[in-house]
């Protein structure tokens, strides 16, 4: 069988021009939007898209707006090349990678802020990252206008800000939100764990996993007070990483982000960990 044909876009008329000739065909368009050097986490949200959709666009952004001046952003892992060739294995049909001159021309002045949901969590320790986000995700719905749109659940903060960001600006989008692929030990893939260098590095980044484990095994039991919870999963996250900082150890609601004291339906449990010098982030329905 010949193998199917995938597109590269590089310019935003270009992009805008293909969706609209395709929309105009009555193609069903899904978006993932990206950074790159992509894993199966990211493979896996093209198959979401494809189960209902006719044509899948794949984005590839490393978005400078998102990153603040001290973070990772010149060093983040690129490789385009292979990202394309994962992509058509995958089933992509489009791929939209914009030049960041394009997206931010020098004149550029106009941003997103979802308010509330971004001021929490990943927006208390990353101020502006959500903002940087919501941009992105904004301008990428306005060139590509797609009919749905696929997030992981990895990052959840930021499919709720951009759950509540596509609501508010009315965008005619279906919103989807797909579990996260992990390794065979627990382990979120992430582009970031290709910091982990060292293979004691990678044993201990299982600390994340494991704290969230416990904290699931505990809810099973109808241990449901959070404070509770959070003092046995900081113990196991020490004992696995000694060197481990906790940014945070979070119990929210998994829609409006309002803390929880006590476990109920819809508590998702968040982390943010430091260790061997990569911050690594997970998190889990508890219920
Ligand atoms: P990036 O980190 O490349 O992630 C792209 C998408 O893949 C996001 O929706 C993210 O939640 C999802 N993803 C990452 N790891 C995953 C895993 N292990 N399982 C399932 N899904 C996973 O998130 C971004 O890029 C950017 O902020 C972006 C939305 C593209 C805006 O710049």
């Amino acid at each position: 069988m010949a193998s199917k044909k995938i597109q590269i876009i590089r310019s935003i008329s270009q992009m805008q021009k293909l969706s609209r000739a395709l929309a105009g065909k009555g193609k069903r368009i899904g978006i993932v939007p990206t950074m790159g050097f992509l894993h199966e986490g990211h493979l896996s949200l093209i198959g979401r898209a494809k189960k209902s959709c006719d044509v899948i666009v794949v984005t590839i952004f490393v978005n400078p707006a998102q990153f603040a001046p001290n973070e990772d952003f010149a060093r983040y892992p690129r490789d385009e090349k292979g990202d394309i060739s994962k992509i058509k294995s995958a089933g992509g049909d489009i791929v939209f990678v914009p030049a960041a001159k394009e997206i931010y021309p020098e004149s550029f002045q106009t941003y997103i802020t979802v308010e509330k949901l971004s001021e929490l969590l990943e927006g208390k320790i990353r101020p502006g990252h959500f903002r940087g986000v919501a941009t992105i995700v904004a301008k990428l719905f306005n060139i590509v206008r797609p009919d749905e749109a696929v997030f992981g659940m990895k990052d959840f903060q930021q499919a709720a800000v951009l759950g509540q960001m596509t609501r508010d600006l009315g965008y005619p989008v279906k919103f989807v939100i797909a579990p996260t692929v992990r390794e065979k030990d627990g382990l979120a893939m992430s582009s970031r764990n290709k910091y982990l260098q060292t293979p004691q590095a990678r044993i201990e980044a299982l600390c994340l996993y494991q704290a969230l484990q416990q904290a699931k095994a505990m809810v099973k039991a109808e241990i449901l007070d959070t404070a509770e919870i959070l003092e046995d999963m900081t113990d196991r996250i020490h004992t696995v990483c000694p060197s481990a900082k906790i940014d945070y150890i979070a119990f929210n609601d998994i829609k409006t982000l309002d803390a929880v004291t006590t476990v109920k339906t819809g508590t998702v449990c968040s982390l943010a960990v430091r260790l061997h010098g990569v911050r690594l982030i997970d998190n889990i329905l508890l219920k």
